[in-house]
């Protein structure tokens, strides 16, 4: 695996290879890596002859500083999980490189409301500074594809709609969320979570399931309120939402109808740590 820190020179090698007809693929992580990581690593070899990943912790996307000091930082593992899993480059970039003109210069993108809904509403500012980090590094990195997890469902829509404004020439590849064996979905922020913490954060899996298959039958707002409910009595100290929304507009919504995608969507503290994770439903 070979490393780049500077932008340049990471640009100048992908334009080198893209001139020998090779395909790249991206990951991009903020590190603290799991195998929901690798699962992006591996669809992106088997689809494209060169894999690129990168490892930045973007302060732009972090509405509470806390929470940024706080990111699980653990790049040794990272680099061999990485090398391992057979990723071709990874770009480790300083904050400098990424924003040159500084974080308060950085491009503001009209991605319309749902900017504003759901994490957005609870993490202001968050969505501007996902797509002024992804925006900056599919510039530098140039791939043709873009492999991301799809337990950021409402952040891989966001991508999506980034790169219809920014007209990147770039396809955007949702790789569903892998799991622990207790249904607890894989995330960087699991590290911060002890052993009791851990059993009880499958509450929201077990919720998303429980919705999944009642919502033929039960009234929405009473399998949202059950689930917040059953979130707080078992170990979750505070729930932003329990959503059953619209899968392409994250709009609220009450009743089945043909023809409309669904998805459920949470979010939930346990003590300082808040996890997220979502259910895509069958039409
Ligand atoms: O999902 C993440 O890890 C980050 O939001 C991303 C896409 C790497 C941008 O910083």
């Amino acid at each position: 695996m070979i490393l780049f820190k500077e932008a340049a020179s990471l640009t100048e090698h992908i334009n080198k290879l893209k001139q020998k007809g090779y395909s790249i693929g991206f990951a991009p992580t903020m590190g603290a890596l799991h195998y929901g990581h690798i699962s992006l690593i591996e669809k992106s070899k088997n689809t494209c002859d060169i894999t690129v990943s990168s490892i930045f912790i973007n302060p732009t996307q972090f509405t509470d500083a806390g929470d940024f000091e706080k990111y699980p930082v653990t790049l040794g593992d990272d680099i061999l999980l990485l090398t391992k899993a057979g990723c071709d480059v990874l770009f480790l970039p300083s904050i400098a490189e990424v924003y040159p003109n500084g974080t308060s210069a950085a491009q503001h993108f009209e991605i319309g409301e749902i900017e504003f809904l759901l994490e957005g509403k609870f993490r202001p500012g968050h969505f501007q500074g996902v797509c002024q980090v992804v925006d900056r590094l599919l510039n530098i990195v140039k791939p043709g594809k873009l492999f991301m997890g799809q337990k950021d469902y409402q952040q891989c829509l966001v991508v999506k709609r980034l790169v219809q404004l920014t007209d990147l020439p770039v396809d955007i590849i949702t790789v569903e969320t892998l799991r622990e064996a207790s249904g607890l979905a894989m995330s960087s922020r699991n590290l911060r979570l002890n052993e009791q913490q851990k059993k009880d954060a499958a509450g929201i899996s077990k919720m998303l399931q429980y919705i999944k298959q009642n919502i033929p039958t039960i009234l929405f707002s009473e399998l949202e309120k059950y689930a917040r409910n059953y979130l707080l009595g078992s170990g979750f100290t505070k729930v932003d939402y329990v959503s059953i929304a619209d899968a392409a507009t994250l709009h609220p919504v009450r009743s089945i109808k043909e023809g409309r995608k669904l998805v459920v969507l949470i979010a939930a503290f346990i003590g300082e740590i808040r996890l997220i994770d979502n259910v895509a439903l069958a039409d």
